[in-house]
Order: C-alpha cells, then structure tokens, then sequence
C-alpha cells in the first residue's frame, strides 16, 4: 500500500494530546517556578510550530506533489514524475480511514478539518507572480502534443486538421516556455480530481468553443469508455466525465450579453445587433457554476459600430450605431454586474480568455507571398518586436480593465492573457483544412486559400492545449474551493 500521507510520529491528531497533556501539566505547575512553565510553553509552541512546517514540508515536495514546473522538458530531460496513484489515493475518501481511529471523544474534534485541508491544497506551485504570457515557443515533439487527433473521439471535423488533409503535423508540437517559470505537462486525473463533482464551463464564442474542445480532449483520455459522453440543451454543450460526477460546459453566447445572434446553430447572422445591458437570458445558466471561462472578441470585429438595441425597443430594429469600444465597455460592466450580484467567490473561480488573435496578412510576418495563414507551418520565431497583426488592442485592455477591477469586488477574475503567444502562431490555424456548411472542404476549395482559409480557428490538438494548460496551472496552483 501507499503510504497516503508521511506519518511523522506526531499524526493530525496528536497535537491535541499534546495540548490536553499541556494544559494538565499546566495545572499540576502552579506551583513549580515561573521559568520552567515558561521553557515548557516554548517547547511546546516549537513542537507544534516545527510540525506544521514539516507537514507543509512533506505536503509540497513529496513524489506526490512533485513540482513538476520546475522540471524543465527539454527534448533531452527525463519527464517530470507524478504519483498518480499515490496523489489520487491521498484524495480518496479521506472519512472512511478516519473512523478506523478510535480516538477518545474529545481528541476527535479536528482530523477531519486538517484532512480536509489537506486535501484543499495547491497541486502544484507555479506562482500566481510568475507572468506566463510572456516568453517563447520551444520545439518539444517528446512532451507535445498531449493527445493524438485520432485518439480524441470528441473532436469536431472543424479542427481535425490532418483528417482534413493537412500533411505536416509540428504545429502541434511547440511548447510555450515563460521567461520566469515553466509550465507543467497536463495531468488529466489530477485536474479531473479537482473537477469531481463540479461543473466548468466555457461562455462565449466559437473561439471558446475551439478550447472547450481542447478540454474535453485532454481530460477525456482518464476517463473509461462508456463514461463519457456530450450532451445538448439549447445554448449548452456538455461533455460528462461520469466517473468523476464533473461536467466540461460550453454555453454559446458570442457577446456574452443577449444579442440576434445567440441561437447556437443558426447565427449567421448579416446585422449584429445586441441588448448591452442585458445579461440575464444567458446567465441563469451560469449560476453556481464552479469555473466560469468567459470570452468575447471575434464577433465585434465585422464593424466599426456596434448596433445596439434601445432601452425601450420593442424589436431588433430598434437600435443605435454604438462606437465598438464603447459598446464593448457596456457589456463589460453589465458582465461585471452580473458577477457581483450572482457569483458566490468561495465557491467560483472566475476567468476571462484575452483575444485570440487573426493571421489574415502574412506580409506582417515577413512573407508577402503568403496568402492569409495558408502553408504556413513554423510559428513566428525571433521576431524583433510586437507583430502588428490588427488584434485590437483597445479592446484588450478594456477586458483587462474589467477583470483587473474585479479585485476591488469579492469577485475577483483572472484575465489569461493568450494573445502575444498566439500571435506568433500562423502555423495553427485550421486555414483550409476545415469545414464549411458542415462539409470538409473540396480539394478545389482547399486550393483556394483566399476564399476559404480559416484562419481564425485552430487546429486540435494544438494552440488551445496550451490555453487549457495555463487555466490548468493556475487551477491546480490554488487551493481548492469546497
Ligand atoms: C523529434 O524531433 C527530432 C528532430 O526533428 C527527431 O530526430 C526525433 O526522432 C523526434 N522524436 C520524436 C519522438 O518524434
Ligand atoms: C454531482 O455533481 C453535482 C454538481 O455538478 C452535485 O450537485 C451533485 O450532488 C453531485 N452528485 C453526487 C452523487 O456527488
């Protein structure tokens, strides 16, 4: 068996013998000198302190906890070990070996709350300081990719790229390496661990639905056949990892606020038009959720103005031509509001996704001959200075804006900042090796980039992974929520 936790010889529950002993002690020593009741209490805050240190000590730098950031994967180092079966077990219904020790009432008052503290604790330690939108893609085709399209039954055609045709496969095999820390491999039974019984969901665009897939990839491989399944209901799409009770949720709703455009299946729509003070449609649908991954960019970029619904309209046509930016900045704050008044944050975590860039100018990148992102199958590498792609970048720090004031509420967010890393990513869009109407494209359609590249999605596996692992760190570097 496991040893589940280092047993030193001071247990969870022996502090208390100590403190019942102190206290008795403490009675009897009336009557001795001062001094030596004030050498005992030193002692005995020196036991107490230095197994709370060890404790901690054992926690986080045992096989279990290895933190496997600090391994570096270069394509030579060994891979990073995880005790999965040891991690796992020390979550493993903790109540059940409780009761085997029969401890005199009044001792039994606290292992529970210590196991369960225990069992709440950060996986692993990348530090919430460590910026990890800045730094480099690294060649890593011996950790990389997490998955193989083929592996992955959840896939949609939209992002299977080599079923669609594409012959080279590197772009799935770049390690995004952090100038200040490094990012773990993904551990799908650990992060399914932190997800059981719990619900995750993604609200957004296709975008957002692009890393939902990815999510539902990378945890899927844990999970035994007949276990796992996706579901529909309206604007949601849920994928059901049974054996651990959790759900992977993508809700469609591509302003995040109500708009024309919300039905999940038909909205292609020609004139946007959106209710910017209005939320609450989507939002019953996101209440008590235990991880909410929010976005919203690609559907403000068709037009310079926003239309947006009047107060007081009865229909769609009823509408004002709204600057993007100030529309945008609206549906921020009716988002925020939103938050404030319906996310309990002892039991949410809340996240917003930063824009997901376009590779539309290939001359941007060096390559005038290019078209859009077509035949593009190395990321942007050495570049000298920012790519001046066309990302929007107002509309970025307005999102960060709105996330980074949440501090100041009891619900904060954290902005995963994905953009400069991904816009070094031209070789990962599913460009012509995607669907349109629900069809793979015809060779004669692949061979016409300038129509029919896509090169706003992205392949899978591929770039979404590498946002999945950055949610990943920062989930499994927190403690957990109850
Ligand atoms: C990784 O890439 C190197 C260099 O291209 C190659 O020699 C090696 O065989 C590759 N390894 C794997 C596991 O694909
Ligand atoms: C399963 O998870 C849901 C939350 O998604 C929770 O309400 C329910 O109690 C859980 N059921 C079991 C049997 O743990």
């Amino acid at each position: 068996m496991h040893p589940p936790r280092r047993k030193s010889p001071l247990g969870p529950s022996e502090p208390f013998t100590i403190k019942h002993a102190t206290s008795s002690y403490l009675r009897k020593g009336e009557k001795l000198p001062i001094f030596i009741v004030v050498i005992f209490i030193f002692l005995f805050a020196l036991v107490m302190y230095s197994e709370d240190i060890k404790s901690l000590a054992t926690y986080s730098f045992s096989g279990t906890r290895s933190p496997t950031h600090l391994v570096p994967h270069d394509l030579s180092s060994d891979k990073p070990k995880i005790n999965h079966k040891q991690a796992l077990a020390e979550k493993r219904k903790p109540g059940k070996k409780k009761r085997k020790k029969k401890l005199p009432a009044a001792q039994q008052l606290d292992p529970v709350l210590v196991e369960t503290d225990r069992r709440n604790m950060a996986v692993l330690d990348v530090p919430e300081t460590c910026d990890l939108s800045a730094g480099k893609w690294v060649f890593d085709n011996a950790s990389y990719p997490f998955y193989r399209e083929d592996e992955c039954g959840f896939l949609t055609s939209q992002v299977t790229c080599m079923r669609n045709g594409r012959r080279d496969d590197m772009y799935q095999k770049w390690r995004w390496q952090p100038n200040d820390c490094s990012l773990p491999k993904f551990d799908a039974r650990l992060f399914l661990e932190r997800l059981r019984g719990k619900r995750f969901m993604f609200v957004g665009d296709s975008l957002n639905r692009n890393q939902w897939e990815s999510m539902v990839c990378l945890v899927q491989s844990a999970l035994s056949p007949g276990k796992k399944r996706k579901s529909w209901k309206g604007s949601l799409t849920i994928f059901h990892a049974e054996e651990y009770n959790a759900t992977v949720e993508f809700y469609w709703a591509p302003f995040l606020v109500e708009s024309n455009s919300d039905d999940p299946k038909i909205h292609s729509i020609l004139h946007r038009i959106i209710k910017a003070e209005s939320i609450m449609g989507h939002a019953v649908h996101w209440k008590d959720v235990d991880y909410l991954v929010f976005n919203t960019y690609i559907w403000w970029m068709n037009t310079l103005t926003m239309k947006v619904m009047k107060p007081t309209a009865k229909d769609w046509s009823e509408h004002d031509e709204v600057v993007r930016a100030e529309a945008y900045g609206r549906v921020l704050k009716t988002w925020s509001n939103w938050l404030n008044e319906n996310v309990n944050p002892a039991k949410t975590s809340v996240f917003f996704m930063s824009i997901s860039p376009l590779h539309i100018s290939p001359k941007v990148w060096g390559n005038p001959d290019g078209i859009k992102c077509a035949k593009e199958t190395l990321p942007v590498l050495n570049f000298p200075g920012p790519l001046y792609l066309g990302t929007d970048r107002q509309m970025f720090d307005l999102a960060a804006a709105a996330a980074a004031s949440q501090s100041a509420t009891p619900v904060p967010v954290t902005y995963v900042d994905i953009t400069t890393m991904s816009e070094y990513r031209k070789d990962a869009h599913t460009s012509v090796h995607t669907i349109r109407q629900g069809k793979v494209l015809t060779p004669e359609q692949q061979a016409d980039p300038l129509t029919y590249a896509d090169c706003i999605h992205w392949c899978l596996p591929g770039l979404p992974d590498t946002w999945n692992l950055i949610l990943y760190t920062r989930i499994l570097s927190r403690p957990a929520r109850p």
